[in-house]
């Protein structure tokens, strides 16, 4: 007798930029960003249920608070999976590193249903442009080198690709040759994925789909060359991912997240 076996897909949830902060009336441009965590914490249970993985790509705190780390992992509890955590231009790194091993989140690669997932921290102490490291590229193409076999999603926060916005331009990943030259040594990468400029995009490299994601706060301006906001709603990223690297993925919103979002502000 034959049993049909279906694996059902690895459910990945990417969360970005929630921008929290100590007090619980944190605010970012009039949005309370613990309010709108909560909104897409909701959404995401009311549409999607349960992850099977958490990727939390940057720019988790806005004041690189100890307070905003923990609150961050509490709020994760609604999810009974684990999360992996990487650094934003926001975030002080070893700090951040320090309170995702409180909650296990520390990992910087795992294998979970057949997928290959690395994280890498592209944040540079004090300034909003980022850069990975010699180490950090290094890891990089050492784990891509340990897993040729499988399917692999690559996540950081700066954008790695020219987004058309002028000023996103200068606060991407400075570095990014020298990031695609390891990239393009392993072909078994699938996605590349990141936070920062709070928005949705999707972009193709050869054989690369790059991401990024609406923050679960406020949101930037698709195409502007100077510092804008939109009233859009806070949001997610949901990927379901097979291990033959087959994948299907895509955002969704808190639509019912109500906020009066400070539209004449010059930045953040
Ligand atoms: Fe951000």
């Amino acid at each position: 007798m034959t049993t049909a076996h279906t694996a059902r897909p690895l459910k990945v949830l990417q969360l970005t930029d929630p921008h929290l902060m100590a007090s619980a009336d944190g605010a970012l441009l009039g949005v309370n960003t613990r309010d709108s965590l909560a909104a897409v914490i909701d959404e995401v249970l009311r549409n999607h249920g349960q992850p099977d993985l958490i990727l939390a790509t940057g720019d988790l705190t806005q004041d690189a608070s100890s307070e905003a780390y923990r609150y961050f992992g509490e709020q994760l509890k609604a999810f009974n999976c684990p999360s992996l955590w990487i650094a934003g231009n926001h975030d002080d790194s070893d700090l951040l590193a320090s309170i995702a091993a409180e909650f296990q989140a520390e990992q910087k690669q795992v294998v979970q249903g057949g997928w290959h997932f690395v994280m890498l921290d592209s944040s540079v102490h004090g300034k909003v442009f980022g850069e990975l490291s010699p180490p950090e590229l290094a890891f990089l193409d050492e784990s891509l080198s340990q897993q040729p076999e499988l399917p692999t999603m690559v996540c950081l926060h700066h954008h790695p690709v020219d987004i058309g916005s002028d000023w996103m331009e200068k606060i991407g990943l400075k570095n990014r040759d020298a990031f695609w030259q390891v990239i393009d040594r392993h072909p078994q990468v699938k996605v590349v994925l990141w936070g920062h400029i709070h928005q949705d995009l999707q972009q193709q490299r050869n054989s690369v789909q790059l991401l990024a994601t609406p923050s679960t706060c406020i949101q930037f301006a698709t195409g502007s060359s100077k510092f804008a906001v939109e009233p859009l709603a806070p949001g997610y990223r949901w990927f379901e991912l097979e291990p033959s690297g087959q994948y299907s993925t895509e955002v969704c919103r808190a639509n019912k997240f109500e906020f009066d979002l400070d539209e004449k502000s010059t930045g953040y």
